[in-house]
């Protein structure tokens, strides 16, 4: 890669502190007040360590490490460190859900690195919506960035069983249910199944969205697979404080990383290692802020060509953990070279390919090659059908394979605390065929999107041993989560997409071979239901949730805010008067 250097005088923070003004008097003498002499920072890389640490995000708890580990790079390689806490929002206790604040911290973090004396920054996340949301601010921004993923933590444990993050609580919740487990053992299991700081150490959101980070080129190689616990991760951490430095003089930044052949490449890694529906989601957010478009149908293209490589949970056996010590991302990456750009440049200022030329696979069962998968297509498959004219998506590679071509009658809930109400009667109308529809719960409906989608099997069906049925729902589910359900569909209920429009009783017909999704009901008949259709009114009047119902997007649209979206003449850097 040939580069242009930069002298102290072009870079950014040179603006703030260099020169003699009125203004730069008043930086220098407020960084003196921090402590900091001219010698510490003046025409040296300033660079951001963008903390996601905070007490209301566990996966978090340890980035104060990290970001010691990220200075002592930044100050090894001749920078300047300014850490800057932005929002976590940790995925287990912000409510409707973490994603509702992604598009918030994706804000935070334009606005952070835009609005301060920053040539370059470090962005510690991990926990699921803290990479999209700071990858998207970052991208808006486009100053020089490497993320650092906070790792995953280690496997849980429980009377000698492996535990593993959402999935088996999804799990034993369901044996809880059917009096299997008792109140001590369910107690157990919450000891032992988040063992250390780190995120959810399935292959989940958070796992999938740092792997992708990486793949994207916008991670130290190997930082993303590191359990949060092993040393390797300040380690990495240095590692990433000192490449930033060197980004920071040579103006590497996301426009000149990620390309649409890098996205290409992420969906790719996202089938091969069974990742999360919620990747698809993101990555169209993503891809949007840099002004490339990711039709859903180029993610199911990628699929049907994609194996399934990692043997990981919730679509395989095995944790993080071992993921790492099997080689890692890396390993897979160059096991499957052939079906990747290897020649997308990353934050090393090398290629994909040179990162991971060697890398090995020690562990075969964990990391497959294209030559022994696990299955021959990727983990994800996108539906269409008159019930999701603008698509739907399914892990089908962590469903009931019998349920994947399944026709059965709809029984519609209204909401989720309507299904809440009714989902453990035991006279509910329900057989194991009957195909469970939550409503109401997309980007506007809920608001955010939440994670509902796994509905709870019905109580009555637990207690005959149903473990899997066919459920469709206009939000998402966890990436821990499995089952046969269709998710994302695209209008939402709540602006009048057809899902609003089922009644209890129609037959609905999920292919999954064929991709398709369709709701048995004549096009005259919808149309009539369509225009008996009324919205509900506005739930809000004010504040944050206001803007959001107003302006977030569908999710084929990446549930991105409109007015978030690449514009080609960005936003103009601030004036410093
Ligand atoms: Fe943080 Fe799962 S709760 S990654």
């Amino acid at each position: 890669m040939t580069t242009t250097r930069k002298t102290p005088e072009q870079l950014r923070s040179w603006r703030w502190y260099g020169r003699d003004e009125l203004r730069s008097f008043g930086h220098r003498s407020r960084a003196k007040q921090s402590g900091w002499g001219a010698e510490d920072y003046v025409g040296k890389p300033i660079i951001g360590i963008l903390n996601t640490w905070s007490e209301q995000n566990s996966c978090h708890m340890h980035l104060k490490l990290t970001a010691d580990g990220v200075r002592r790079g930044i100050l090894q390689a001749g920078g300047h460190p300014m850490e800057i806490p932005v929002l976590s929002a940790g995925e287990m206790l912000t409510k409707p859900t973490a994603m509702f604040h992604r598009n918030l911290l994706a804000m935070e973090a334009e606005e952070v690195l835009r609005g301060n004396p920053l040539d370059g920054a470090v962005l510690l996340g991990g926990c699921d919506k803290s990479t999209p949301g700071l990858l998207m601010g970052a991208f808006s921004m486009d100053i020089p960035v490497i993320y650092m993923p906070c790792g995953p933590m280690i496997k849980g444990n429980w009377r000698g069983e492996t535990l593993g993050s959402g999935s088996d609580v999804w799990k034993y919740w369901d044996e809880k249910r059917a009096g299997n487990l008792s109140w001590e053992q369910w107690c157990e299991i919450e000891d032992g199944i988040a063992r250390s700081p780190g995120h959810c150490m399935t292959m989940g959101t958070a796992s999938t969205m740092t792997a992708l980070a990486e793949t994207l080129g916008l991670v130290i190689p190997g930082a993303s697979s590191v359990p949060a616990v092993d040393a390797a991760h300040v380690r990495m951490a240095a590692a990433a404080g000192r490449q930033i430095v060197e980004n920071a003089w040579n103006d590497l930044k996301p426009s000149k990383i990620v390309t649409e052949r890098s996205f290409e490449n992420a969906i790719a890694v996202d089938m091969a290692l069974g990742g999360s529906t919620n990747a698809i989601v993101h990555l169209v957010a993503m891809a949007g802020r840099l002004g490339i478009k990711l039709p859903l149908e180029k993610f199911d293209e990628i699929s049907r060509r994609i194996p399934l490589l990692a043997n990981m949970r919730p679509a395989g056996k095995y944790l993080m953990d071992e993921f790492y010590v099997a080689g890692g991302l890396r390993a897979l990456l160059n096991g499957m070279r052939d079906l990747l750009h290897t020649d997308v440049l990353t934050i090393t200022g090398k290629t994909l390919g040179e990162n991971v030329e060697g890398c090995e696979i020690y562990q075969p069962d964990v990391i497959r090659t294209p030559e022994n998968p696990i299955q021959p297509d990727g983990g994800t498959a996108i539906l269409r059908g008159n019930l999701c004219p603008d698509g739907a998506v399914i892990k089908h590679a962590a469903a009931t394979p019998e349920l994947c071509q399944h026709t059965g009658p709809a029984l519609v809930f209204d909401s989720y605390p309507d299904m809440k109400a009714q989902i453990d009667n035991l006279d509910l109308d329900v057989t194991k065929d009957t195909v469970l529809i939550l409503r109401n719960a997309g980007p506007v409906g809920a608001p955010g999107m939440p994670e509902w989608g796994q509905l709870p099997i019905p109580k009555k069906l637990i207690l005959q041993g149903i473990r899997d049925m066919v459920r469709l729902s206009d939000c998402r589910m966890s990436g821990t989560s499995y089952g046969a359900c269709a998710l994302h569909i695209a209008p939402e209920s709540a602006v009048g997409g057809p899902l609003a429009l089922v009644k209890n009783g129609d037959l609905i017909e999920l292919d999954v071979p064929n991709r398709k999704l369709h709701l048995h009901v004549s096009d005259e008949e919808l149309a009539k239901r369509k225009a008996e259709w009324k919205p509900a009114p506005p739930r809000y009047q004010r504040g944050f949730a206001k803007l959001f119902v107003n302006h977030v997007t569908q999710a084929n649209e990446g549930a991105d805010f409109d007015f978030l979206q690449h514009h080609p003449e960005g936003v103009p850097e601030p004036e410093i008067y």
